[in-house]
């Protein structure tokens, strides 16, 4: 593993882990290969920018030409693909890109892996597959397929071809399904960036629903550890689900947020519940942790850091939440807020 093709790494956690590994790898070469929707931003990567080791290829995933080209010309030998859009509530309002970058874009890129022989597939997926998950009960990895939203559906749909071509061709794949991701570089459509931001502007959060949904919150660079141990030791054809194992409430991680930035509770508004809202989240994390892995951070430390981050880095998200950002916001949020 030398020369590594990250897709969507001018996203969210594949910057957060471009950055990473060339601060632990010397000797890795990191290729980021974005389509640059308006989740990609080059702002986060603007620490690599001068690093000889990191190159940025503006391209497609569904685009097989520019994919083989780009893989050729930087001898990759390892892809991992993190490019999809990844916005649940978006996925309600049109998942037409949704199943274009994750079944095609997926497919696009296991041929190439396949024809130009490549030592590694790695697929960043997601707790999602598994569905909603009745109390009391944590997914492992063996688990039924059992997406609920468009944007989950389509996720599952590509760990199924990451698998079908590991059983077809001997493909070596690896899979990853991370729990909530949140730290730097985030877009202010999820909900700890969104409600960040709207706290320092003293806006209301508007939590769906009753706001007792659970989820994982985990520290985005505890993730991009456990992405590069599956990298380094996983088992070829596996799939390691990564996540706190320590689930939480959304209504707790407000309270958290809104006591990190010294701001009152009065801000919280209930708004109409998100459809076919998933209550619960759990992830059975005993397969990485044999790995060797632990998260670094809990939920309550990770809510914190990043809420301290968006306080102090006004730099990044203001431009975006200035920009086109507005109309999605009053689209999504528009008539909730006003009943
Ligand atoms: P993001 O929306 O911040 O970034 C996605 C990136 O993919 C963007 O840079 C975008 O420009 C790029 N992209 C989208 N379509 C593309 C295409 N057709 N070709 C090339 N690039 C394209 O997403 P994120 O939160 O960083 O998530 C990254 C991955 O991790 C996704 O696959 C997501 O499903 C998965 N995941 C996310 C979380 C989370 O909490 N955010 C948790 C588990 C798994
Ligand atoms: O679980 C992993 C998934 O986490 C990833 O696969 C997705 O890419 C990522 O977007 C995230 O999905 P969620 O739907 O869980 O994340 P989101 O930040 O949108 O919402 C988190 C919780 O907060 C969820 O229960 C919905 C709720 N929420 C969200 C928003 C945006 C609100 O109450 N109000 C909001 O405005």
């Amino acid at each position: 593993m030398k020369n590594i093709l990250v897709t969507g790494g001018a996203g969210f956690i594949g910057s957060n882990f471009v950055l990473y590994m060339l601060d632990k790898y010397p000797d890795y070469n990191m290729i980021v290969y974005d389509k640059l929707t308006y989740a990609g931003n080059l702002d986060n990567l603007l620490d690599a920018s001068d690093d000889p080791r990191y190159h940025f290829v503006r391209g497609d995933i569904c685009d097989p030409v520019t994919v083989e080209e780009t893989i050729q010309k930087y001898d990759i030998d390892t892809i991992i693909n993190f490019a999809a859009e990844s916005h649940v509530d978006r996925s309600i309002l049109d998942p037409d890109a949704f199943i274009r970058t994750s079944v095609n874009g997926t497919y696009v890129l296991l041929e190439a892996a396949r024809r130009l022989g490549l030592e590694r597939y790695h697929q960043i997926s997601t707790d999602e597959v598994y569905g909603h998950i009745p109390d009391g009960y944590s997914s492992v990895e063996s688990d039924p397929l059992e997406p609920r939203s468009p944007y989950a559906a389509s996720k599952a749909s590509a760990d199924l071809l990451v698998n079908a071509y590991f059983v077809t061709y001997n493909l070596p794949v690896t899979i990853t399904r991370g729990s909530n991701n949140i730290g730097p570089y985030q877009y202010p459509e999820k909900v700890l960036p969104l409600f960040a931001t709207n706290a320092i502007d003293g806006l209301p959060l508007p939590v769906y629903g009753d706001g007792r949904q659970k989820r994982e919150y985990q520290y985005v660079i505890d993730h991009c550890e456990a992405i590069d141990l599956v990298l380094h030791k996983g088992e070829l054809g596996h799939a390691y689900n990564i996540g706190t194992a320590e689930e939480m409430e959304n209504m707790t991680m407000v309270e958290i947020l809104l006591d990190t930035l010294d701001k009152p509770r009065s801000l919280i508004r209930h708004v109409e519940d998100r459809p076919g809202h998933d209550r619960r989240y759990s992830l059975n994390t005993t397969k990485i942790q044999a790995l060797g892995w632990q998260p670094r951070h809990t939920s309550a430390e990770a809510i914190r850091k990043t809420a301290v981050w968006y306080r102090d880095n006004e730099w990044w998200w203001r431009k975006i939440k200035e920009g086109d950002f507005k109309e999605y916001y009053q689209l999504q949020y528009g008539e909730r807020l006003a009943k």
